[in-house]
């Protein structure tokens, strides 16, 4: 099997040169001009078209049983939409409940992916409780090949830890090279606040962002690098959503804390006003933290530009409007909280990011791919186009013209957050080591190509 990209322009996270890509097997193993191949060699004419290392998507949900509901993508689902969305690799957040047994836990998700993934992926491993038990089960969990954790400051009672367990899992983390990525928001202010909101009889979607303002989330993000400035741990932010955390997480890093810094596409092209929609509508919009003032995402478009911010997410968890979020008609805190975009992320940060001039090509592969692949152990095999790197590859066409919605999506959801958004350029080939799984927009892969990847913590 083998593959010859001929004539594309490729695009790095620092540069852009035009060259063929000669795949063998599963392996980038040349580049250069006028390469041949062997006559059964695939030759893809990428001529006008720019060719990308596979893109990352380093936080998202598949199996999720979040207040009350369950996610509704499985990998079969999941997978193919990030691929036809130019990902070829994603990181999902394996979440157990605080009962369940970490190891216990980890199998499962395991085998929800395994033999069922058509792109290649890993798990961050939820840390949800921490009692005499835990550090044993997490190092043989991180024998098995997982170099990183997820804490939630916020959702006590379901994933949430409290301060001592905080503590014990970045001291853990520190000891074991782990990095450890966090969700912040200060839970008892939300807690609080939504008490106040539904006694007001304020029930209605929009109250959703009323009872997490940008200044609970700054008080997490300040939270959890008090507890990394003290035990040296990594960590990494997900989902930050606005300027008051990210002077946070910047003021730490200035002082020497170890952070990496994750927004999401949803905050740089959605705003609050989205969840303010009439008729319910709202509710498809509600995810934590909130959708922020428009004025932020300026702020998240220059973090990418200047290097502050390092990653670009999903942060993928599909409710369907029909029946799970509309548990929440009448009590804006029933909303299953997340918004689907696993596919749109990529097609998305090149329309409303590149197209406009708010980052760069390279910027954009930066974020979206490399940077991901360095903070989570993965790079130079994957985010990355280079002799011995992985032959997982975007070839990019920009003049594809094209609108998003619900009726075309491969994600198992019954809406888009994006319905009649218009896309300039998309993935027209992908591949997953050296397979073709897109063609023309289409999969056209194997359903069972995706590998688990086995990451080394480094982060000591
Ligand atoms: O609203 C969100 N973000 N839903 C998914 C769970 C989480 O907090 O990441
Ligand atoms: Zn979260
Ligand atoms: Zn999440």
């Amino acid at each position: 099997m083998s593959i010859l990209i001929r004539g594309g322009e490729i695009v790095t996270d620092s540069n852009r040169f035009v060259a063929d890509i000669f795949c063998k097997h599963e392996t980038i193993t040349a580049i250069g001009v006028n390469l041949t191949a062997p006559e059964n060699a695939t030759v893809i004419e990428a001529k006008g078209k720019y060719v990308f290392p596979g893109f990352i998507d380093p936080h998202v949900h598949i199996y999720l049983p979040f207040m009350g509901a369950f996610a509704k993508d499985t990998y079969e689902t999941a997978s193919r939409a990030a691929l036809m969305g130019a990902t070829t690799t994603l990181i999902e957040m394996c979440c157990p409940s605080r009962a369940d047994d970490p190891i216990a836990a980890f199998d499962m998700w395991m085998a929800n992916a395994v033999g069922k993934s058509a792109c290649d992926f890993s798990f961050h491993m939820g840390v949800t409780k921490f009692d005499d038990t835990t550090a044993a089960k997490l190092q043989a969990i991180v024998a098995r090949g997982i170099s990183s954790l997820k804490v939630f400051l916020a959702y006590k009672g379901a994933f949430g830890i409290d301060d001592t367990e905080l503590y014990n899992t970045l001291k853990f983390a520190k000891n074991h090279g782990l990095m450890v990525t966090a969700h912040c928001e200060n839970e008892t202010l939300v807690s609080e606040r939504c008490k106040e909101l539904l006694a007001a009889g304020k029930t209605d979607p929009a109250q959703h962002h009323e009872s997490r303002p940008p200044i609970v989330e700054a008080e997490g993000v300040h939270h959890l690098m008090t507890f990394a400035e003290l035990t040296g741990a990594a960590t990494y932010i997900v989902h930050l959503s606005c300027q008051e955390a990210l002077n946070e997480a910047l003021c730490a890093r200035r002082r020497g804390v170890r952070v990496g810094i994750e927004t999401l596409i949803q905050y740089l092209v959605l705003d609050k006003s989205y969840a303010e929609l009439p008729n319910f509508q709202g509710a498809k919009f509600v995810m934590s933290p909130p959708l922020r003032d428009v004025k932020n995402q300026s702020v998240l478009w220059n973090g990418l530009q200047s290097g502050d911010i390092d990653t670009v997410a999903t942060d993928h968890a599909p409710f369907d409007f029909a029946n799970q979020k509309s548990m929440g008609e009448h009590d804006f805190t029933k909303i299953p909280n997340g918004i689907p975009s696993l596919q749109e992320r990529v097609h998305l940060l090149y329309s409303y990011g590149v197209v406009p001039g708010k980052i760069t090509l390279e910027q954009m592969v930066r974020v979206a791919s490399t940077n991901v692949a360095k903070q989570f152990d993965l790079y130079p095999r994957k985010g990355a186009i280079a002799v011995g790197s992985d032959a997982d590859l975007v070839v990019f066409d920009p003049d594809y013209r094209g609108v998003i919605s619900a009726q075309t999506q491969a994600m198992n959801v019954d809406y888009s957050a994006f319905e009649g958004w218009k896309i300039q350029g998309r993935a027209s080939v992908v591949t997953v080591r050296g397979e073709i799984a897109v063609r023309d927009g289409k999969f056209v892969g194997s359903q069972n190509r995706g590998q688990f990847l086995r990451r080394k913590p480094s982060h000591l």
